[in-house]
């Protein structure tokens, strides 16, 4: 797999467009990641092994393909994950759920973190990070250190939008880590937002300021 996988579907692309632009409503906004999220998630986990169990259709049994292995786990980094998060739950609804709380700091640009809250046996589930923008890389690269101190060992990170700055250092800190985004933007500016970017994930998000 490779780290970096640009999920360049003509929906993703159209629905992105329009969750860009700034006079789009905070609902419709909300709705556009959820749809997106779902077709990012689709793509992320098109690998996932299958195992095989006897089912009986209507007409006569068979062997049918079903997930081998633990259950999922979704990891929201809050708090503009929780805008992806709904829509990967609503495609793997039997997923567990964890939580990192994680604020920048606005001189520093640094993570820092005050909530963590994972699901039990990391290390056996294929664990998916989400978070809508991969900007400066250093709130994923903290939470990733804080999955791998909890035991995980198969991660992928989905995002809405990346910014080359934030995917090498992502990749220099963890080159194990396969990223899953809708598009590749130009650079940060020098508050560390992405140019062109959206704006501010979590205030479009939830319609704050
Ligand atoms: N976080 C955001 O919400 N937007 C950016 O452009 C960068 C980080």
């Amino acid at each position: 797999m490779e780290h970096l996988n640009i999920v360049n579907h003509p929906l993703i692309q159209h629905k992105l467009t329009l969750m860009r632009r700034r006079e789009t409503p905070t609902a419709i906004f909300r709705q556009l990641l959820k749809e997106i999220s779902m077709l990012l998630a689709y793509e992320g986990t098109r690998d996932l092994e299958l195992t095989s169990r006897q089912i009986e259709t209507p007409l006569m049994e068979m062997e049918a393909p079903a997930l081998a292995g633990k259950k999922l786990a979704l990891i929201s980094i809050l708090r503009a994950g929780n805008g992806l998060l709904d829509g990967v739950l609503e495609l793997v609804p039997s997923a567990r759920v964890g939580y990192i709380g994680l604020f920048r700091d606005e001189t520093t640009l640094q993570a820092v973190e005050y909530y963590f809250k994972v699901p039990t046996e990391l290390e056996d589930r294929l664990v998916i990070a989400v978070d809508p923008m991969l900007a400066t890389g250093n709130s994923v690269i903290a939470a990733l250190d804080r999955l791998k101190e909890a035991g995980a060992q198969r991660i992928r990170f989905l995002c809405l939008l990346a910014a080359p700055e934030g995917v090498d250092k992502l990749r220099h800190c963890h080159p194990d880590v396969p990223v899953f985004t809708a598009a590749l933007d130009e650079r940060l500016n020098e508050k560390g937002y992405i140019l062109p970017g959206l704006g501010d994930a979590g205030d479009r998000l939830y319609g704050t300021k």
